[in-house]
């Protein structure tokens, strides 16, 4: 049978879910790209000799992510280490090899999407990245493809796990702040640097991608006003669920005459709202569109294998050819400027 070579690049919790499900659910990857093989043919870590699970094939496990993308028996180079400039470095050298790339990387996408787009438009290969917002939830697909038919108008979740998490914990369980964060640090939920999902940058740079989709605008940092939960204690919780009220870290894009707003903040929610009802590490977002109306979709945001089971669909579209469509670079960050961006109110 025909053989598919995966390069993972980082191995840490992401990496090795992705690992499980090609090795566990084997027959069904195969049978799902049409009868090719999906094999981990590299694994880079930072540290090679760490003891790993055993889906790991650990004759594959070494540092040197160059010679791994550059390895004929890769045609896929699925980028998990996180950051910007390694990270960055590494997508560029895998579409120059001919590589197609997947990642989870929302801060890479944030801040380089424009310039990694053109680089795989250029080479002709694909960027997928389902997994980097909302972990398993398929909303990148939803939005940029099921959608299609739509101008959205406005977009409103709950995107980052973490501070889901810390926020439900404090809420239902009475968990301090800094127990939670390191409950959700220990569930494999947070960055490598927490800062990252407690002060909103990671839901933004998730806003950021969603933004592009809907709006084809180009998000800086500095478009998206944010503020976290850091601020946030249990008993602030305590005292909105008294009046009948939830505390939740929303990202939210508004549009109207061409125009789109972005922000990121903690909002109280009424308990009624659905909205409210998202807990733990779930992920929720409202998606308005002008010809569908208000579409949901809710679910595990976060995490080792809800994350890896988006990675893994990505493969199997490349495989298959259905990213090639789906992902066409054409339709992203190629700057429609349709939309202006303006502050939010
Ligand atoms: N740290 C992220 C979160 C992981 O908590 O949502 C998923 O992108």
């Amino acid at each position: 049978a025909e053989s598919l070579g995966i390069a993972l690049i980082g191995c840490g919790t992401v990496g090795t879910g992705v690992a499980k499900i090609l090795t566990h659910h084997a027959n069904r990857v195969t049978t799902r790209t049409g009868g090719k093989t999906v094999a981990v043919k590299r694994v880079v870590a930072r540290d090679a000799g760490k003891g790993r699970d055993p889906a790991i094939p650990s004759a594959s496990v070494g540092t040197d992510w160059t010679t791994a993308v550059a390895d004929p028996a890769v045609q896929i180079v699925v980028e998990l280490i996180g950051g910007t400039t390694t990270a960055k470095q590494i997508v560029l050298a895998a579409l120059a090899a001919g590589k197609h790339v997947v990642t989870a990387n929302k801060a890479l996408l944030a801040e380089h999407g424009q310039e990694l787009f053109a680089a795989a438009r250029k080479a002709e290969r694909v960027i997928c990245f389902e997994a980097a917002v909302a972990g398993g939830i398929p909303i990148i697909r939803a939005m940029g493809e099921s959608l299609a038919a739509n101008q959205i108008t406005g977009i409103q979740g709950i995107l980052n796990g973490t501070s889901n998490f810390i926020l439900s914990s404090m809420a239902d369980n009475g968990a301090s702040y800094a127990n939670a964060l390191t409950e959700a640090q220990r569930l494999g939920y947070a960055e490598a640097d927490p800062t990252l999902d407690v002060d909103g940058s990671d839901a933004a740079h998730k806003l950021a991608v969603l933004a592009q989709i809907a709006f084809g605008v180009t998000a800086k940092p500095s478009d998206i006003e944010k503020q976290g939960i850091a601020d946030i204690q249990a008993m602030d919780t305590r005292y909105a669920a008294e009046l009948g009220y939830t505390i939740k870290l929303l990202a939210e894009a508004w549009a109207a005459d061409k125009t789109v707003a972005l922000h990121v903040a903690p909002v109280l929610l009424r308990k009624t709202d659905p909205l409210a009802q998202v807990r733990g590490a779930f992920n929720a977002i409202l998606v308005t569109g002008d010809v569908v109306g208000e579409t949901l979709y809710q679910g595990p945001g976060a995490g080792m294998m809800p994350t890896a089971s988006s990675v893994v669909a990505d493969i199997i579209d490349i495989a298959v050819g259905r990213a090639q469509k789906t992902f066409t670079a054409a339709k992203l960050w190629s700057g429609s400027r349709e939309f202006t961006i303006v502050p939010s109110e």
